[in-house]
């Protein structure tokens, strides 16, 4: 049985605490924020406490925390106080190394997205610029900040509307939307480890949408449950797509040779998951 370890934050000061927050947690998707001081002066910086919150209307958020090292608001916070917009772009790991540049908490106007070497692209609706090479940028406006606290290492919840997406050509797929396949992208983990996103470390799992079509654990047979063939997201299709005759299942005697027939159905999935019910049925009642 796994065991834990239980902890109690109000136990530990920021600099031991923080990296239970970012390990607990992963992969965190990381914003790339650009943004523009009153005078125009740039400013590029990683965040890896952001997510989206709304479709419609489209809301992100991220999280710049008040310097852990200074105590003071970091740049991207003070900038968007001034000129209340930025563009979030996603990093791809072809720009890891340089989104790393970024990070340094330089001093206020010094020009993160230079000393990186990176070019710009305009915006189209705000004022400062998308990062070339990114295959997701964000033009966006502020709509609100939430203070989590006054003392250092407390988030700033940073909640912005988009107002505009752009996506490379080459990560979309057919249908137009993007495709986790070609993004390449990076998410961050605990410590300093990050997250490649490849074909090759990716699954696909359909979300059934209606109940009436999803098995509950107890009514899978157990040589399903307990199947080496099968990959969790194999089950996954299985348990979505719940046969017309689903009571027979846990009623029918065990397969004979349940590891040729799991194969058998696994080569349908995951587009002919009900196939792969009908041919279970079948062997199993014809044994
Ligand atoms: C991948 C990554 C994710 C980060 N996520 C955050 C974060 O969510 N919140 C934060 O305050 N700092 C985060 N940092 C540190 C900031 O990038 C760093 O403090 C930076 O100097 C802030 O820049 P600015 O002062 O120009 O806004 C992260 C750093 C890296 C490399």
């Amino acid at each position: 049985m796994t065991t834990y370890r239980t902890l109690n934050p109000e136990d530990f000061a920021l600099p031991e605490w923080h990296p239970y927050m970012i390990g607990s947690v992963i992969p965190r998707p990381i914003a790339w924020v650009t943004t523009m001081n009153k005078e125009g002066q740039l400013n590029l910086a990683p965040f890896s406490y952001f997510n989206v919150f709304s479709s419609k209307p489209p809301v992100a958020a991220f999280s710049p925390s008040t310097s852990a090292r200074t105590g003071n608001p970091k740049d991207t916070h003070l900038n968007l106080l001034e000129v209340p917009e930025c563009v979030i772009n996603i990093v791809p790991y072809a720009l890891a190394a340089r989104m790393n540049i970024t990070t340094g908490e330089y001093e206020r106007g010094i020009n993160e997205i230079e000393r990186a070497g990176l070019e710009t692209i305009p915006s189209v609706v705000v004022r400062p610029p998308r990062i070339a090479g990114t295959p997701v940028q964000m033009e966006a406006k502020l709509r609100q900040i939430i203070p989590l606290g006054e003392n250092p290492g407390a988030g700033q919840l940073i909640l912005v509307e988009i107002v505009r997406l752009h996506l490379a050509e080459s990560i979309l797929n057919e249908k137009g939307l993007p495709d986790p396949r070609k993004m390449d992208v990076i998410a961050r983990l605990g410590g300093f480890w990050y997250a490649r996103i490849t074909p090759e470390n990716i699954f696909w799992m359909k979300q059934p949408r209606n109940p009436a079509e999803i098995l509950a654990w107890h009514e899978l047979p157990q040589d399903i449950r307990e199947s080496q063939v099968f990959s969790a997201a194999d089950i996954g299709h299985l348990l979505a797509h719940r046969p017309p005759n689903a009571e027979v299942l846990t009623k029918l005697p065990a397969p004979t040779q349940p590891e040729a027939l799991h194969r058998e159905m696994k080569a349908l999935l995951p587009e002919r998951a009900e196939e792969a019910w009908n041919l279970y049925i079948r062997t199993v009642q014809s044994a």
